[in-house]
């Protein structure tokens, strides 16, 4: 069966790196490559303190601004947290949700995962879900538990017409920032079995429209074979979005792979 149409999608997280006049530099740089990334849909993911000097020159440029967190409150005495109406206030229509980083380093669970989500489509934003195993899991044979465990808890109980609004990354701990990608299918082996979830949850038309993407270590090379894979729709792109040539290229492998499939 062919793979669903759907433009490519590629997303840098920038997570927590640069000032605003490198920030600025980097999306200058990447406003100047979008042109012959027309075929694609390319979000920025800045630091919270570069959203709106991001989202300035983006604007008119068809890409679009997401940023890294959410608290699942809208508003109140939570010093330190950042609401999802601060967000889209902000111009954001995408927000991270439950990434690996947050999980390992500052307590996110599957259950803060799901208020955050609850709250993201709330402020009419579209949460982007992360989700992956680690190393561990993988080697004791785990991987497809873990993943349905983070899913199941996760997205909590949304509706079918509310999970349209949610997009997904597969992101496996051990390829995010090691180097180290995983393979089109061992990427595609999860991902596959992501879809058929959500298939037995919603139904086939919303499984069959959603976006998955894949992260972990992604780079120009390598992306083509990885998004030639059925339930590859784009990246989530780390260490290699900070290099607008490289986001740039690998936006361009994934369009190439997609014009193929035509
Ligand atoms: P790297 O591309 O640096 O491995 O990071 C992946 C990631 O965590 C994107 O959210």
């Amino acid at each position: 069966m062919a793979k669903a149409r759907k433009r490519p999608f590629i997303a840098g997280n920038w997570k927590m790196h640069g000032t605003l006049a490198e920030a600025r530099a980097l999306a200058s740089a990447i406003v100047a490559a979008a042109p012959e990334l027309a075929g694609a849909d390319i979000l920025l993911i800045p630091p919270f303190t570069a959203l709106t000097e991001v989202g300035g020159l983006l604007a008119g440029t068809g890409i679009g601004l997401g940023a890294q967190d959410l608290f699942w409150e809208d508003g109140g005495a939570f010093t330190g947290q950042i609401s999802g109406p601060m967000l889209k206030d902000a111009g954001c229509r995408f927000v991270l949700v439950g990434h690996s980083e947050r999980r390992q380093y500052f307590g996110e669970t599957d259950e803060t995962v799901a208020r955050k989500v609850r709250a993201a489509l709330r402020s009419g934003l579209s949460p982007i879900v992360c989700f992956g195993e680690t190393l561990e899991a993988r080697e004791a044979g785990r991987t497809i538990e873990r993943i349905d465990a983070q899913l199941d808890r996760g997205l909590g109980d949304l509706a079918a017409g509310e999970i349209a609004s949610v997009l997904l990354a597969y992101e496996p701990v051990w390829a995010i920032g090691t180097g180290r990608t995983a393979t089109p299918a061992q990427a595609e082996e999860v991902q596959a079995h992501i879809r058929g979830r959500l298939e037995e949850k919603y139904g086939n038309g919303p499984a069959s429209c959603a976006i998955i993407l894949y992260g972990g270590s992604v780079k120009p090379s390598g992306s083509y074979s990885l998004f030639k894979e059925k339930n590859i729709d784009g990246f989530l792109v780390g260490g290699a979005s900070l290099d607008a040539g490289a986001f740039a290229a690998i936006a361009a492998e994934a369009l190439r792979a997609d014009r193929e499939e035509k």
